[in-house]
């Protein structure tokens, strides 16, 4: 199996997790450290709606959380029950951005196709922290 299946494995596991309770949409991610270590996460919704937090978002801030810091990851990878492959939103794009510019994000639906980008490929124009400065 390779890396890339392995890490689909790990989001397939996470996404059974998903708390979609209101939209019935199970997302789960696949955080792959430079050291080895994986993260997951899973949608969790609220009855708020828009306090729902993304299964991208909730991976990266797991590893945050723990320790892990900017440039220690590698890819993500982003599975959904649906036949074809889901790419994150707009939202997760950019805390993706800021956190890992690096990144290969992998999705995967059901079927065999995968959609492969690195995350400067999906957000070309970001808001970018230098701007604060
Ligand atoms: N969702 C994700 O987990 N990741 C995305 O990139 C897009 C959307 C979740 C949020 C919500 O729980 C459900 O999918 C429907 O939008």
């Amino acid at each position: 199996m390779d890396a890339n299946e392995t890490l689909i494995g790990h989001a397939k596991k996470a996404m059974a997790n998903a708390k979609a309770v209101y939209s019935g949409f199970k997302v789960g991610a696949a955080l792959q450290c430079k050291d080895g270590k994986i993260f997951t996460g899973c949608n969790v919704e609220s009855s708020s709606y828009g306090l729902t937090i993304c299964a991208e978002r909730c991976a990266v801030f797991k590893a945050l959380s723990e320790g892990y810091e900017k440039g220690d990851f590698i890819a993500l990878a982003v599975v959904t029950e649906k036949s074809g492959p889901i790419s994150p939103c707009g939202a997760c794009r950019q805390v993706l951005w800021d956190w890992a510019p690096e990144l290969e994000i992998i999705c995967k639906g059901k079927g065999d196709d995968m959609l492969i980008r690195n995350i400067k490929q999906l957000l070309p124009e970001p808001f970018d922290s230098d701007n604060l400065k």
